[in-house]
């Protein structure tokens, strides 16, 4: 689907009235709910006592309580009650050849059963995976392994410093970049400043350039008000959120220039769209080349502990060994064999299976198949859009609604609807992230298609004609 049809459609969602399912149906979705998931229930119950909020990481919250998860396979994954899912939440990502996958498994259980699992010193797999990921990237040349995205985000920002001598930031909004304090800022939603930085000096945010996302006026009045102090503008490159707020074709382009003409880095978080969107990530797919590179999760496959900061080989060098003058970045556990292996293979396995290509046609036929569903109600506005294999669905659009617009209070109001919907699909077997993202992966097929439409079909016939 084209920009303009997206932002279009994102309009006419946050315009119209929300479409609410009536509350004696919704108690019985809920009570479903309950039912099925009472294992889940009683392990999230114990985990209150012991782990903050019961979830160590939002992913994992859903309403009314997380369900606990049993084992994966394929795009199927498996509760603690035995509820079977079609998942689109693939681990945040990470998961493109599918869940479990033997021969990529069976490679890490060879080399723990060896040879051990890490020993803090370099190991071989380092220099496989390190060319893997060069081999791909066009702006990689050199790689730096750590532990995370959150990780390499910080790594990147403490790179372009190091090299420019200068310390402002653009960020757009609504983007996300690791829960580093100098990035908490305007999460989710553009506008929302310090909403989410409870904890951070609010100093920090003195050097940072908060911007709306597309706005090209604003990122070229940065440059022009700030000349000379710019280290560098940080993106996701399929916009925010990684494509919640989608990016402008013109956008990354546009970046590229400007960082350029003003002697700042571009830096590309691409802890999503790496290895996902394109085996050379969305620099290769948008043909814009960035002086840094962010990569996480989705370079190790969902084993632990993954993260790279990557890019051309003047900025990188600068990193040296970690031991002399040069800026102070590390890890005990990064770049362990485990990490380094399931990277190397987990590559070489998606080159062999044209991984990418397979979860890309999934993900088209799906977007294409939802909103032929979604036009047999004219009256609901949902519908999908997608970058390759990373699709967002819109249904109430909690995350476009402009905060300055008379609609922002309804905000909460559009996210809890959202997660409404989401008791509904998940009691019908489907795994995804409220009301925002579906990841597909190449084992996806018309099986999970077929339950995917069938519960879509379902929620539609809940909410009443208008
Ligand atoms: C675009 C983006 N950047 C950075 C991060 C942070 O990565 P991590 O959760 O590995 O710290 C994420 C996490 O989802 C992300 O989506």
């Amino acid at each position: 689907m084209e920009y303009e049809e997206i932002i279009e459609r994102i309009q006419r969602v946050i315009t119209e009235p929300v479409k609410p399912i009536p509350e004696e149906i919704l108690e019985k979705e809920k009570d479903e709910y309950f039912k099925i998931n009472a294992r889940s229930f009683e392990i999230y119950e114990e985990a209150k006592g012991l782990i903050p909020g019961g979830v160590e990481h939002n992913l994992a919250t859903t309403n009314p309580f997380p369900l606990a998860m049993d084992r994966a396979k394929g795009y199927k994954i498996w509760d603690v009650d035995g509820n079977e899912y079609v998942d689109y939440l693939l681990c945040g990502g990470p998961i493109i050849l599918g869940h479990h996958y033997e021969p990529l498994d069976n490679e890490i259980i060879k080399l723990v059963e060896e040879k051990g699992p890490s020993t803090g010193l370099t190991n071989e797999y380092e220099i496989l995976a390190a060319k893997k990921i060069i081999e791909h990237m066009p702006g990689v040349e050199m790689v730096r392994f750590l532990q995370s995205g959150t990780e390499a985000d910080m790594a990147a920002l403490r790179v372009a410093r190091a090299i420019t001598g200068r310390q402002k930031v653009i960020k757009v909004g609504g983007g996300y970049h690791g829960w580093y304090d100098q990035y908490v800022w305007s999460l989710h939603i553009p506008g929302t400043g310090a909403l989410n930085s409870i904890g951070i000096p609010p100093s920090v945010f003195e050097l940072l350039i908060d911007i709306r996302p597309n706005d090209f006026d604003a990122l070229e009045k940065a440059f022009e008000d700030n000349k000379g102090e710019i280290a560098a503008v940080v993106v996701e490159p399929v916009g925010g959120e990684s494509g919640a707020h989608p990016v402008h074709p013109d956008w990354n382009k546009r970046c590229r220039e400007l960082s350029s003409e003003h002697g700042a880095l571009l830096i590309f978080d691409e802890v999503v769209t790496g290895f996902r969107l394109d085996m050379g990530g969305a620099q290769k797919y948008f043909d814009v080349i960035p002086d840094l590179t962010i990569l996480g999760k989705i370079i190790a496959h969902g084993y632990p502990s993954a993260g790279a900061v990557a890019g051309k080989k003047e900025y990188m060098e600068i990193l040296g060994k970690g031991m002399g003058q040069e800026p102070y970045i590390g890890g005990t556990l990064a770049a362990n064999p485990i990490t380094c292996a399931a990277c190397y293979h987990a590559i070489t396995l998606m080159e062999k299976n044209d991984a990418i290509k397979k979860s890309t046609e999934f993900a088209n036929r799906l977007v294409n198949e939802m909103n032929s569903l979604f036009a047999t109600r004219p009256d609901i506005p949902f519908f999908l859009y997608n970058f390759g294999p990373i699709i967002h669905y819109v249904t109430t659009a909690f995350f476009m609604v402009d905060l300055t617009s008379p609609k922002a209070v309804e905000i909460f109001k559009r996210k809890e609807l959202a997660e409404e919907y989401q008791i509904v699909t998940s009691n019908m077997g489907l795994n995804a992230l409220a009301g925002t993202r579906m990841y597909t992966c190449m084992q996806h097929d018309d099986e999970a298609l077929e339950k995917t439409l069938k519960a879509w079909e379902y929620l539609l016939s809940l909410i009443p004609k208008s």
